[in-house]
C-alpha cells in the first residue's frame, strides 16, 4: 500500500515535514490492517478518509479556495480489477468527496460535477460541512496557494486486487470551477495490473494522462519501474510539475517526482518507508 499528501516546498520549515511523516506514517499503519482483513477497496476509502479529514492536507478539510472564495472538491475512485472508474468533480460542502465517489461507483454514471453533485450529496443524505479552515481562509486573503497537497492511495490486497483513490482541494486561488486531474483517468487509474495517484499541477498531468500512460505500459509489458522513469523523463521535459505514487500486481511500488518534494508513505508488508525517513515495524 502507498500513499501520498501531496507536492509541496519545505524550504524554512522542517517541522512541517515531520509532522506530515508523522501523519502519514500514522495512517498507513491504521490502513494497513484493514487491506489485509478487508481488501483494497475498504483500506483506499478509509484512508483517503483520514486524509481528508486532517487539515493539514489539501482535501477535504483544509482544501484550498477557488478565486471565488468557495471550496470545490474533486476525488476519484478505481477499481483494478472490476475496470470501473467513478468521480466527483468540483463538489461543496461535504466532508469527505471520496465517499461521494464511492456512492457514485453503484450507479450507472458514475462521473458527476458542479451543482448537480452537491444535490446527488444531499439525496444520498450526506451531511452539510464546512471545509475551510482558519489556515486556508488566511492563505486566500493573502492570494498564496499554500504549501499542502492532494492527497492520494493506491493499495494492493491479498485477492490481487488493485484500487486507486485521489482527492484534491484544487490548486488555490484558480479560476472558480476549474477541474483538476485528481478526479480524470490522468490523475488516478487502475488495472488489474498498476494503479497509480498523481499530485502536482493538474494541468501538466492531464496534458500527458500521466496515469493511464503510465498504467497502459505495464499492460503491455513494460516493467513499472521503467514506465515511471519514463514518464518522468518525459515530464521534466516539459517542465511539468508532478508527482506519483504507483504500484503493480506483484506488489512493487515506485515513487517518482519532477518537484522538490512529495510527500509519500509506503507500506511493503514488512516495513513503511516514507519521503522522511525509513522505519521497520512488526
Ligand atoms: N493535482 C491537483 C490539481 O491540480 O488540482
Amino acid at each position: 500500500m502507498v500513499i501520498h499528501g501531496g507536492v509541496g516546498s519545505l524550504e524554512g520549515d522542517p517541522q512541517r515535514r515531520i509532522t506530515v511523516h508523522e501523519t502519514l506514517t500514522l495512517f498507513l499503519m491504521e490502513s494497513y490492517p484493514i487491506l489485509c482483513d478487508y481488501d483494497a477497496w475498504t483500506a483506499a476509502v478509509h484512508c483517503t478518509r483520514l486524509l481528508e479529514d486532517d487539515p493539514n492536507f489539501n482535501a477535504g478539510t483544509g482544501s484550498k479556495l477557488q478565486k471565488d472564495g468557495q471550496v470545490r472538491m474533486s476525488a476519484s475512485l478505481m477499481d483494478g480489477r472490476k475496470n470501473s472508474f467513478s468521480a466527483v468533480i468540483n463538489i461543496e460542502n461535504v466532508r469527505n468527496p471520496i465517499e461521494i465517489a464511492e456512492k457514485l461507483s453503484h450507479e450507472k454514471h458514475k462521473v458527476i460535477a458542479g451543482d448537480e453533485a452537491n444535490e446527488y450529496a444531499r439525496k444520498k443524505g450526506v451531511k452539510y460541512f464546512d471545509p475551510i479552515t482558519p489556515q486556508r481562509r488566511r492563505e486566500y486573503e493573502e492570494k498564496s496557494t499554500g504549501q499542502s497537497g492532494t492527497v492520494g492511495v493506491v493499495a494492493l490486497d491479498k485477492a490481487g486486487n488493485i484500487v486507486a483513490a485521489t482527492s484534491t482541494g484544487g490548486m488555490g486561488y484558480e479560476l472558480p470551477g476549474r477541474v483538476s486531474d485528481s478526479a480524470t483517468v490522468a490523475g488516478n487509474y487502475a488495472t488489474k495490473k498498476a494503479g497509480l495517484s498523481c499530485t502536482g499541477i493538474g494541468e501538466h498531468i492531464v496534458d500527458m494522462g500521466v496515469a493511464v500512460r503510465v498504467v497502459s505500459q505495464v499492460e503491455n509489458g513494460m516493467p513499472l519501474n521503467e514506465t515511471v522513469k519514463k514518464i518522468l523523463k518525459e515530464a521534466a521535459q516539459f517542465r511539468y510539475k508532478l508527482g506519483l505514487v504507483a504500484l503493480d500486481y506483484l506488489g512493487n511500488i515506485e515513487i517518482g517526482k519532477t518537484i522538490d518534494e512529495l510527500f509519500y508513505a509506503k507500506h511493503d508488508s514488512k516495513s513503511v518507508t516514507t519521503f522522511y525517513s525509513c522505519q521497520a515495524f512488526d
